[in-house]
């Protein structure tokens, strides 16, 4: 596995993967890997000859009183669970190297990158889309893939890559869940003993909401009660318990039958601010 460090050399890489005509399959991180990124770093294996995955933990995705300085770095076991798998470039840029001086170009995406996360992480899409499409420009993968996971930032890096012409397919992978429900996240290391144990109860509830309303419930009732159950196990508070269209994130209050719906949810543990969805 070869480590970048500069955009020139990660062109160099790429013209001579283009040269040898070999597809190439990006999967773009922020360290701190576990095993839904690994099975991110499989998917493009399997789609491209090459793959290339970046490390960057992106300062402009956070927000003033964030977990910026906190948040996990793991760069020497990323390194070598990344070697493992026979990933071919590793793509660590440095700040500086992101984000050159006097660098004010910031993408935006309105529509599906307002509401849910955005309202209490005002920062965090704008910073998404600029990074990815910076990310995206500088390594012209032919495939892109990001986790299911984070569903609002799936569709905002879809609308960004459409609007602004990228070649690029973006795919998604299917979030990954320990053995009681809890979705992966390198933010799961923020959880207490206790926490943890609190925590697979946002995947119950979303399930269970799921179940409910395929009876034919009312779905204000069903979100509110979701809500309360999960204050009831120990969430301090829910920053959105919704039912909406899939590819929208438009807000339902009926059960949608002709178009796919979603549940997302995003609710704290202590430091932990956890996000989960899943199919309706
Ligand atoms: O999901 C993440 O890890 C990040 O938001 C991403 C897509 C790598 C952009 O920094």
């Amino acid at each position: 596995m070869r480590t970048v460090r500069t955009v020139k050399d990660l062109r160099r890489l790429r013209q001579h993967y283009t040269e040898g005509r070999e597809t190439v399959a990006l999967v773009p991180t922020m360290g701190a890997l576990h095993e839904g990124h690994l099975s991110l770093v499989r998917q493009a294996k399997y789609r491209c000859q090459r793959v290339i995955v970046s490390l960057f933990v992106n300062p402009k995705q956070f927000s003033a009183g964030e977990d910026l300085d906190s948040y996990p770095r793991t760069y020497e076991r990323d390194a070598q669970l990344l070697s493992e798998l026979d990933v071919d470039v590793l793509y660590m840029p440095t700040r500086d190297e992101m984000y050159q001086a006097g660098a004010s170009t910031t993408v935006n995406v309105v529509g599906v990158g307002e509401g849910l996360c955005q309202a209490t992480r005002p920062d965090f899409f704008s910073g998404v889309a600029t990074v990815v499409a910076k990310l995206l420009l500088q390594c012209l993968p032919d495939v892109a893939i990001f986790g299911e996971k984070d569903y609002q930032q799936l569709l905002v890096i879809k609308r960004m890559a459409q609007d602004l012409d990228i070649p690029v397919t973006i795919e998604s992978g299917s979030t990954v869940r320990e053995n009681d429900g809890l979705a992966l996240s390198s933010r799961n290391a923020y959880l207490s003993e206790d926490e943890r144990i609190s925590a697979p109860h946002l995947y119950y509830a979303l399930t269970q909401a799921q179940h409910r309303i395929h009876a034919g419930e009312s779905i204000s009732k069903v979100l509110w009660d979701s809500e309360q159950y999960l204050i009831s196990v120990g969430f301090e508070a829910i920053d959105y318990f919704v039912y909406c269209d899939a590819d929208t994130l438009a807000p339902c209050d009926r059960r949608l039958t002709n178009r796919p719906a979603r549940f997302l949810a995003a609710a704290w543990l202590g430091k932990a601010r956890l996000i989960d969805n899943i199919a309706a």
